[in-house]
């Protein structure tokens, strides 16, 4: 064992680790093998090399999924016919070993301790990461759907029945929205839609506003630590009906006739949305892109927390190029914040002097794939050798 894996000062013990990391044919990366720090862990190099392929790799194993949308064509390596991540990953329960085959053909093989898990659900308790990625700043000034998928992504993890409830709504939504663009709706089987969506509208609007009510405070006082500012941010989510079954039906009765001239569904959870407000403004047309930045940051700050509450441990953190557009000064109390936290965290940046981390703090340089502990911090290479 190398010197980065023992905790260092002020590492949680209720944290989750990731303590050895490999991966084959993934993206650009040449075959690694690392043993992470357990508090944070910077990946530098220049733009292309490989930084996020890496926390994309990392998040795969928690999430199944790629932060960024691709799908497992895009993940594997050029030329290569599969690829393959193994984590061995720590926390307050025995540590668990985490094995993923990604085929070409879309073929995907998971282990967990060396079986296949009994069911995702089981996969999923297993391992808990929050991810804070450029593709997030649209979050703040993006489209709604980009919000409530932001929610729903953090009650899925930990309820299977929101996801069940979540995936009937959509599918009766569609089915509905067909029906009332046909050439000579039907109205009958429009209305028989509407109590599936009226009972899971009302579960799917009152788990977030729920979710929210938890998070709120947190992503407050965070936004506070990182902003500095005097300017106070405040949310809400925003239902177009109030998430009660009684209120969704008969909103989706009474609107019948708007939604055959439209031919969509207006009401319902799927079109309430989550609002940011600096001061008494929209933060989405008001906010500068630093604050949005700083948002976002306090929203993940927060949904660490929640997660932490959740599943009492604390999960790990991934931030893609999480320093730029934050001043010296806000990066300063982000990072007095991070360390606060207790917990792992992997950050990417092409500037290592932006990280202002004296200690508890290991380096890599990602160059052209190749990922490597900066020579004076241990043993660690990129590819295996041998
Ligand atoms: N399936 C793949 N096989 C081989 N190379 C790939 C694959 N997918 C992406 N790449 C390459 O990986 C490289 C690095 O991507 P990555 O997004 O990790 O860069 P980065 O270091 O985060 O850069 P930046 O600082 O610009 O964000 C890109 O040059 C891209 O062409
Ligand atoms: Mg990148």
């Amino acid at each position: 064992m190398d010197a980065a894996n023992e905790p260092g000062e002020g590492a949680a013990r209720g944290a989750l680790r990731v303590t050895a990391l490999s991966a084959s044919g993934f993206r650009n990366l040449a075959p690694l093998q690392l043993s992470p720090g357990p508090r944070f862990n910077v990946i530098h190099g220049d733009n292309g090399q490989g930084k996020s392929n890496l926390l994309e790799a990392l998040y795969y194993l928690a999430a199944l999924r790629s932060f960024r949308g691709a799908g497992n064509r895009d993940l594997i390596a050029e030329g290569a016919e599969q690829a393959q991540l193994r984590a061995r990953i720590s926390g307050p329960a025995a540590p668990h070993q985490h094995q993923l085959l990604l085929r070409r053909n879309g073929g995907r093989l998971l282990q967990l301790d060396g079986k296949r898990p009994r069911s995702l659900s089981a996969y999923y308790a297993a391992l808990q990461m929050v991810i804070f990625h450029p593709g997030d700043m649209h979050m703040v000034s993006g489209p709604p759907e980009l919000r409530r998928g932001y929610l729903d992504r953090i009650l899925e993890q930990f309820d299977a029945t929101f996801a069940a409830t979540a995936q009937a709504y959509q599918k009766a939504l569609r089915s509905r929205n067909r029906l009332l663009r046909a050439p000579s709706p039907n109205r009958g089987a429009i209305a028989a839609y509407d109590e599936l969506l009226a009972s899971a509208g009302a579960v799917i609007g009152q788990c977030r506003l729920r979710l929210l009510s938890e998070m709120a405070q947190g992503v407050v006082e965070a936004f506070r630590s990182v902003s500095g500012e005097g300017l106070s941010l405040s949310l809400r989510y925003a239902a177009r009906v109030e998430p009660e079954v009684a209120a969704l039906r008969a909103a989706l009765s009474e609107q019948l006739p708007r939604d055959l001239a439209r031919g969509y569904t207006g009401d319902g959870p799927h079109a309430d949305d989550l609002v940011f407000e600096l001061g008494r403004s929209a933060a989405k047309h008001y906010g500068s892109q630093g604050q949005h930045r700083a948002i976002v940051l306090a929203l993940k700050v927060a949904e660490l927390h929640e997660l932490e509450r959740r599943v009492g441990r604390v999960p790990i953190l991934l931030l893609d190029d999480v320093s730029s557009e934050l001043d010296r000064g806000r990066n300063q109390r982000l990072f007095s914040l991070l360390s606060e936290l207790g917990g792992q965290v992997f950050l990417t940046t092409t500037h290592p002097e932006h990280i202002q981390l004296s200690h508890d703090r290991v380096d890599y340089r990602v160059q052209a794939g190749v990922v490597e502990l900066k020579a004076d911090q241990g043993r660690d290479r990129g590819p295996i050798s041998g």
